[in-house]
C-alpha cells in the first residue's frame, strides 16, 4: 500500500507530542516484518501495554483429518451453519503451512470484546453482508463483494447491519501484497494492472475512545485464543501516519484483462502471500479469435492446488456447483472442464460468473468440518455425460 496518514500527530517522528492538560500521548510502531518492512506510528491517548489480566487460553487449531488420499472435492459452503459469535463461526476448511482457508457466517456483532489475529494476515470477501469494520486506524464500511485485508496484529471489531452475513477468509502466514510485476519501482500500481490506486479504500472515520476501563482483547496466536485485559480502550488513536493499515478493494472494481485465445489464471491474480494467490473471476468477454475456445484446457497442476469458490452466476442449472460452494483441485492429478463443457462454450461471448480462487503451492489439507461439506461423487464426476462445471475456469 501507499503512505496514509489520519488525525493528528507531530511534525517530528518520535517528539514530545503532548495533550490539552500537558501530558504526552503515547506512540507506538506497528510493524509485522520487523524493522524491514513497512510500518505506521500510532498516536495513543493511553499506552498500549496495561495489561490487567490474561486469561487461559483456548486451542482452536483446525482438526486436521490427516487424510492421504489425492482427491478433488467440492465443499458446499453455505452449509456452514450460522453461529452468533463471529470467533465462532470461523470454520477453517482448508490449510497448510502458509494459509488457511476459512468459511464464516456470523449473525451478530462484535459488541464486548475485540479480536487480534497475530498469527495471520486476513484476507476477508464479504459474499453476503454490509456493515463496518472498526479497526484502531479508522473504520471501513464494507458491502458485498468486498476484499477486505487486514495486517496482522490489527485489532479489530465487525459490526454487521444484519445477521445474513457470509464470509471467505484467507490467513496468510505472510504479508498479504498485490502483484510485484503490477508495481513499478515506488510501488505505484502499473497502467497493465487490473486495479488502480483509486479503488483501494482507506481507513476514513478515526474513532478516538479516550476511556479507562476494562476491555477484553483475544488475541490468535499460534492456533491459540488469548483473553487478555487492557486498561484502556484499544481505539483510542488519535492520529497515525504510514503504510501499514487494513484497506478494501471491491472484486466488482477488478478489470478483466481478456484475450484472443484463452488466457491463464495470472491475468486474474489480485492478491498474493508466500505460498498461495487470490485471483479474481469476474464478468467478462470471452476469446474472441473465431476458433478460441473458451472453455480451459485441462490441466496437469502438479505443483499448486487449486481452489475456487463460487460466488455468482448461472451455478443453479450446473449440477453439484453451487453459489457459496468451493472447489479443491489438488496437485499431482489432472482437472478440466466436464463432459459437453467445452463444445458448450464455443461461440460464447460473455461470462456473468463471478469467483475466488485461492491456489497454494504447497498441499493444502482438509478438517473436519470440511468432510462435513464435502460432496463424494464429485471425484468421479468427470465420467459421467452431465456433470458441466464452470466453463471459465481451470
Ligand atoms: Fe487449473
Amino acid at each position: 500500500m501507499h503512505y496514509h496518514s489520519i488525525g493528528k500527530f507531530p511534525h517530528k517522528r518520535h517528539t514530545q507530542f503532548r495533550k490539552e492538560d500537558g501530558s504526552l500521548y503515547s506512540e507506538e510502531l506497528f510493524s509485522t516484518e520487523g524493522f524491514g518492512n513497512v510500518s505506521t506510528l500510532l498516536y495513543r491517548c493511553h499506552p498500549p501495554t496495561q495489561i490487567i489480566q490474561v486469561g487461559e487460553p483456548r486451542d482452536i487449531a483446525p482438526k486436521l483429518i490427516h487424510d492421504k488420499q489425492l482427491k478433488h472435492r467440492s465443499l458446499k459452503g453455505f452449509n456452514v451453519d450460522p453461529v452468533d459469535d463471529y470467533i465462532e463461526s470461523r470454520k477453517p476448511v482448508l490449510v497448510n503451512s502458509d494459509c488457511a482457508i476459512i468459511l464464516s457466517a456470523p449473525r451478530k456483532s462484535m459488541t464486548d470484546y475485540f479480536f487480534k489475529n497475530a498469527d495471520a494476515d486476513e484476507v476477508i470477501f464479504i459474499h453476503k453482508g454490509t456493515g463496518t469494520l472498526r479497526t484502531m486506524y479508522g473504520n471501513l464500511t464494507f458491502s458485498y463483494g468486498d476484499y477486505l485485508v487486514i495486517p496482522r496484529g490489527t485489532v479489530y471489531q465487525f459490526n454487521f447491519d444484519n445477521e445474513d452475513n457470509r464470509l471467505l477468509i484467507v490467513e496468510s502466514y505472510s504479508p498479504v501484497v498485490t502483484p510485484r510485476r503490477y508495481r513499478n519501482d515506488f510501488g505505484q500500481l502499473l497502467e497493465h494492472s487490473p486495479f488502480c490506486e483509486r479503488d483501494f479504500r482507506k481507513p476514513t472515520e478515526l474513532e478516538t475512545h479516550d476511556v479507562k476501563g476494562d476491555f477484553l482483547m483475544y488475541i490468535k496466536k499460534q492456533d491459540n485464543l488469548y483473553p487478555y485485559h487492557y486498561l484502556s480502550h484499544p481505539f483510542d488513536v488519535v492520529g497515525w501516519d504510514g503504510y501499514l493499515y487494513p484497506y478494501a478493494f471491491s472484486i466488482h472494481d477488478f478489470e478483466p484483462i481478456t484475450g484472443r485465445v484463452h488466457l491463464p489464471p495470472p491475468i486474474h491474480q489480485t492478491f498474493e502471500g508466500a505460498g498461495f494467490v487470490i485471483c479474481s473471476f469476474v464478468p467478462r468477454l470471452y476469446d474472441y479469435h473465431p476458433d478460441s475456445i473458451p472453455a480451459p484446457y485441462h490441466h496437469s497442476n502438479v505443483d499448486s492446488d487449486e481452489v475456487l469458490y463460487y460466488v455468482e452466476g448461472n451455478y443453479k442449472a450446473r449440477k453439484g456447483i453451487e453459489v457459496g460452494s468451493i472447489t479443491a483441485h489438488p496437485q499431482g492429478i489432472p482437472h478440466g472442464p466436464h463432459p459437453g463443457t467445452i463444445e458448450a462454450s464455443l461461440g460464447k461471448k460473455w461470462t456473468d460468473e463471478l469467483a475466488v480462487m485461492c491456489d497454494t503451492f504447497r498441499r493444502l489439507f482438509p478438517t473436519k468440518a470440511a468432510l462435513d461439506l464435502d460432496d463424494p461423487a464429485y471425484p468421479e464426476s468427470w465420467k459421467g455425460e452431465h456433470f458441466p462445471q464452470s466453463a471459465g475456469k481451470a
